[in-house]
């Protein structure tokens, strides 16, 4: 093995995420246009949320508590976020996820459409000291808010946000409230005065680019388009993705699960890490560039890149 090989080595075994993506639940109260769209659709719209093939579950505790949380320690992750697909507020243990979580030393987040918190939720999760709420809402008014969040009541989710940042206020809470705004073409006239709004309510406001191939939903502001990343992708040497039924995949586009790496029902993320069909994935992803040929086939149409 020449030197330059033995580095490659090096960097693909032990540059190891810190962070790791839970899927506390595949289960969705919305039916947002651009979430399903996964590297096979061709344009966002085409393919509602409830297509998707893979079944839709919620991740079992036992697994979570007994398996994924000691490997997750041991692998040396030090944040967890409880959403991959769906919506976390669909599972009924989401606190006790984000309890036993923290229990682990582990900075706990979710991001969410908000819409299925009550205020009893918003109190349990602030007794949970969960860290971060990052509320999707990508509008400023109904009109535009329902073109993205299909099924959503735009009125109500700003009500919940008011409610959770003055509770938590109240409370001295530490959490990080957020407000995400996907930029689209749709929305983007829209964008100046939700962060207003996001101000006024003493919430951090945090706009990000649709990730899509479709130019027609990208903004048309061109500033954004710098937002689209360039490969070689970094994302599987930053975080780590769990499916619900304890399925490793690659990254969040990997909506299917078409690439499962390994399972931690069997296995440790250690063991599934060193797996040589995983740091062959990881090999021929950090060799893009040189080696477009090589790149792995779920990666050549993501939605994140130009
Ligand atoms: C799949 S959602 C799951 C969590 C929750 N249901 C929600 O909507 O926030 C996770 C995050 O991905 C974002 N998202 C979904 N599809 C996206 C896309 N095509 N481009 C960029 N962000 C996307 C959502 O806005 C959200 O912030
Ligand atoms: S609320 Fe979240 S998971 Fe549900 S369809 Fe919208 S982006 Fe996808």
């Amino acid at each position: 093995m020449t030197n330059l090989t033995h580095i490659f080595e090096e960097y693909i075994v032990h540059r190891k995420p810190t962070s790791m993506a839970v899927e506390s639940t595949a289960a969705c109260n919305l039916d947002c246009p651009f979430c399903r769209y996964g590297q096979s659709a061709e344009l966002v719209g085409q393919t509602a949320h409830s297509d998707i093939e893979r079944k839709v579950g919620n991740v079992d505790l036992a697994l979570y508590r007994d398996k994924i949380l000691p490997s997750a320690k041991e692998f040396g992750i030090k944040q967890i976020q409880l959403h991959f697909q769906g919506e976390p507020l669909m599972n009924k243990k989401l606190v006790e996820m984000i309890t036993l979580g923290k229990e682990s030393g582990m900075w706990m987040q979710f991001f969410t459409n908000g819409l299925l918190m009550t205020e009893k939720k918003m109190d349990e999760l602030l007794d949970a000291n969960v860290d971060l709420v990052r509320f999707s809402i990508d509008g400023n008014s109904q009109d535009t808010y329902k073109l993205h969040r299909v099924g959503g009541d735009f009125d109500q989710v700003i009500e919940i946000l008011t409610e959770f940042a003055s509770k938590a206020r109240d409370r001295s809470s530490k959490v990080k409230i957020q407000w995400s705004y996907i930029v689209t073409s749709n929305n983007e006239h829209e964008l100046e005065s939700a962060r207003k709004r996001s101000e006024s309510l003493g919430v951090e406001f945090m706009a990000k680019v649709l990730n899509t191939q479709d130019v027609s939903w990208r903004p048309k502001i061109s500033s954004w388009l710098k937002d689209y990343k360039s490969k070689p992708c970094q994302d599987i040497f930053t975080i780590f993705n769990v499916q619900w039924n304890g399925d490793v995949v690659p990254c969040c586009y990997d909506v299917e699960g078409k690439v499962v790496l390994g399972n931690l029902v069997d296995n440790t993320m250690e063991e599934i890490w060193r797996l040589p069909r995983f740091k062959e994935f990881r090999k021929r992803l950090a060799n893009a560039k040189a080696k477009p040929e090589e790149e792995p086939e779920i990666c050549k149409s993501c939605p994140a890149y130009r």
